[in-house]
């Protein structure tokens, strides 16, 4: 079984986001009062505030505090967990075969492989576009593999995706892009000012707010893309071959930003082809070959 569990790579640590000031401290940080898939908050794993089972809500002597300091909190559930999962699409074509990863908080994850290897596929399990045909999918330890309706938009409006051909809309501009997530998702439109520059400075667009998509290179017009995944501070983003269409300069950049989003503590995920850009990093890569996941290398 993969687990990405033991080793970190050897890039910023992401610091604690279990801060319940975090979110004031950064729009692009993930929310950490936002659960994934209709997860209660109560059940939301946090330190400040693992209880045992039948304590007191305000514990406030002494006595109360020196005891719940001798249980230690629960940890978090992995942010992503599979199990045993194939999929099969409705033609017969086979495109993943007994997949187990288990991916943590914080984590970054280089995927390559061969075209038709099922990369694609293994991201669309992960954001509910596809169900798997079999094993289980869990996220922050709720299972998702067969969500629809209200749940499914749930769990997708905390995932960021990325594509390699950016899918922006044309005739929009980039602050409108960007921010038409946040006005689809139901944010104020103070929360969205508060929002849109932020982030368009985190990928260095903020000159280029007003320009549309085709007034911009294909490094910018990614850039965007990234700026469209995060502006509603996901927790988990999957970028699918994002610097397939890239020179190396512009796929550097890129690469340069989903790490900085990492850093914050986002969990990311990156398919692509780029070996020499992988190689170049010192993140867990796995590779996907004939529809299986091999663990190519651990930091
Ligand atoms: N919607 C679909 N319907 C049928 N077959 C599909 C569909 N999407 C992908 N496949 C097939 O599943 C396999 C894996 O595809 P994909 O996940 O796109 O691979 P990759 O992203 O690694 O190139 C391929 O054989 C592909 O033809
Ligand atoms: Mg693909």
């Amino acid at each position: 079984m993969i687990s990405l569990l033991s080793r970190k790579p050897k890039v910023p640590v992401a610091p604690n986001h279990d801060s319940p000031t975090e979110s004031s401290v950064s729009p692009l940080a993930p929310d950490p009062a936002v659960a994934m898939p209709h997860q209660p908050a109560a059940q939301i794993p946090r330190q400040a505030t693992s209880k045992p089972p039948g304590s007191s809500p305000k514990p406030s002597s002494q006595k109360a505090s020196s005891a719940q300091a001798q249980i230690p909190p629960l940890p978090a559930p992995p942010i992503i967990a599979l199990s045993h999962v194939s999929k099969t699409y409705a033609n017969g074509a086979p495109a993943l075969l007994d997949i187990n990863l288990t991916l943590h908080k914080g984590d970054f994850l280089f995927i390559t492989g061969p075209s038709g290897a099922g990369k694609s596929t293994l991201l669309k399990l992960l954001n509910g576009q596809e169900q798997p045909t079999a094993g289980t999918i869990l996220i922050n330890g709720q299972p998702i593999g067969h969500l629809q309706g209200n749940r499914l938009a749930m769990l997708r409006r905390r995932i960021g995706v990325v594509f390699q051909d950016y899918k922006l809309i044309p005739r929009r501009t980039v602050a409108e892009n960007v921010a038409f997530v946040l006005h689809a998702q139901g944010y104020s439109r103070k929360e969205i000012d508060r929002r849109l520059p932020v982030t368009l400075k985190m990928v260095g667009l903020e000159n280029k707010a007003d320009r549309f998509p085709s007034q911009l290179s294909g490094g910018e017009q990614q850039r965007a893309s990234i700026a469209r995944a995060v502006v509603g501070t996901p927790p988990l983003l999957l970028a699918d071959e994002p610097t397939g269409n890239l020179d190396s300069d512009n796929a550097r950049q890129v690469i340069n930003i989903l790490r900085k989003l990492n850093s914050i503590g986002i969990t990311v995920i990156v398919t692509t082809h780029n070996e020499q850009m992988v190689r170049s990093l010192t993140y867990p890569v796995v590779q996907i070959r004939n529809h299986r996941l091999y663990d190519v290398r651990y930091q």
